[in-house]
C-alpha cells in the first residue's frame, strides 16, 4: 500500500478520532480490501469518500480491525509450563490476604481470561488465605459483551479435557435446541471485563499480564509503547506472557524484560 493511500485513510480515521498509524500497513490494506470486496467497491479513493460519509461503514471497518480469533487454553503447553513453573513462584511470593492480580490484555471473547481463572482457581483453591482477580480488557465492545455472558458453543470446548469441562462449565440447551456451555459463576465472578485500549489503561500492580496475539498487528513503535506500558503496570518482578509469534527480541523495550522461558514467550519484568 503506498504511503499516499495510507495517509489518505489515516486522515479518515483521524477525523473519527482514531489513529491507525500504529497498525502495520499490510494489515490495514488486507482489512480495507476485505470490506471493499464485501460492499463491491473497487477504488480506494471512492471507498475513503464512503467512509467519510457513512459512519456505519466506518464502524464495520473499525470492527474488522479487531481480529478476535481465540480459544480456551490456546497453546496448551504455555499454560502447562506457566502452571508448573511460574504459578508456584507467584503463590509463594504473595503475602497473606494479598490479591493476586492478572490482566488479560486483548481478551477477545473471554476464553483466555476464563482459562486463567480456571488455572489459578485450581492452583490456589485450597489455600484459603489467597484470593485473586482477573481484569480482562479489549478494544472491541461486541466481544466484551459476548465474554461477559460466558456462554460458549460445544465446538469451543470440544478440545478441552473432560474434567475441566465438567468442573467449570454448565451444559445448557438454548431456545433453538442447541447445546451450549456456560462458565460456572465461581469462575465468572473472578473476571471483570472492560472495554478499552491497552494504551489508555491506568490500572497497576499486576502480578501477571497475558497479552497474546495482539502485538503482531502493530508497528514496532506501537509495540514498544505497549510493552513499556506493561512494564509500568506490573509489580516488581511481575510476568508478561506473549503469543507464540511475538517476541521482544531486537526491540528497544527488550531490556525491560528478561526472557524466562523464551520458547513459551514468558518474560519477567526487570527493574
Ligand atoms: C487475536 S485476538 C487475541 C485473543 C487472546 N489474547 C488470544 O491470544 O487468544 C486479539 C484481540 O486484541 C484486541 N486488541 C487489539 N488491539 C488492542 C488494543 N490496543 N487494546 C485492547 N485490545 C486490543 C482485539 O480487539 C482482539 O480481540
Amino acid at each position: 500500500m503506498s504511503t499516499d493511500l495510507f495517509d489518505m485513510f489515516s486522515k479518515v480515521f483521524a477525523d473519527y478520532g482514531y489513529d491507525i498509524k500504529r497498525f502495520k500497513a499490510p494489515f490495514i490494506k488486507r482489512r480495507l480490501d476485505r470490506r471493499m470486496r464485501i460492499i463491491d467497491v473497487h477504488d480506494y479513493t471512492q471507498y475513503a469518500a464512503i467512509l467519510k460519509e457513512e459512519r456505519q461503514e466506518f464502524e464495520e471497518l473499525f470492527a474488522s480491525l479487531s481480529i478476535n480469533v481465540t480459544n480456551f487454553f490456546r497453546d496448551f503447553m504455555v499454560y502447562d509450563r506457566f502452571k508448573s513453573s511460574i504459578l508456584p513462584r507467584i503463590i509463594s511470593s504473595s503475602h497473606q490476604h494479598d490479591k493476586i492480580r492478572v490482566w488479560s490484555a486483548g481478551c477477545a471473547s473471554g476464553e483466555e481470561a476464563y482459562s486463567l481463572a480456571i488455572m489459578f482457581t485450581h492452583a490456589i483453591g485450597k489455600l484459603n488465605n489467597l484470593s485473586m482477580e482477573i481484569i480482562a480488557s479489549d478494544i472491541n465492545k461486541k466481544t466484551i459483551e459476548y465474554a461477559k455472558n460466558g456462554i460458549y458453543s460445544a465446538k469451543s470446548v470440544e478440545q478441552l479435557p473432560l474434567p475441566i469441562v465438567a468442573q467449570n462449565f454448565q451444559k445448557l440447551t438454548n431456545a433453538n435446541n442447541i447445546v451450549e456451555y456456560e462458565i460456572i459463576s465461581n469462575i465468572k465472578n473472578l473476571v471483570t471485563f472492560k472495554v478499552g485500549d491497552i494504551l489508555s489503561n491506568d490500572m497497576r500492580c499486576f502480578d501477571v499480564i497475558f497479552c497474546r496475539n495482539v502485538l503482531i498487528y502493530y508497528e514496532r513503535e506501537a509495540q514498544e509503547l505497549i510493552v513499556t506500558k506493561f512494564h509500568h503496570c506490573l509489580k516488581d518482578s511481575g510476568y508478561l506472557v506473549l503469543g507464540m509469534d511475538e517476541t521482544l527480541l531486537g526491540r528497544k523495550c527488550e531490556k525491560l524484560f528478561y526472557p524466562l522461558m523464551a520458547r513459551e514467550r514468558i518474560y519477567q519484568k526487570v527493574l
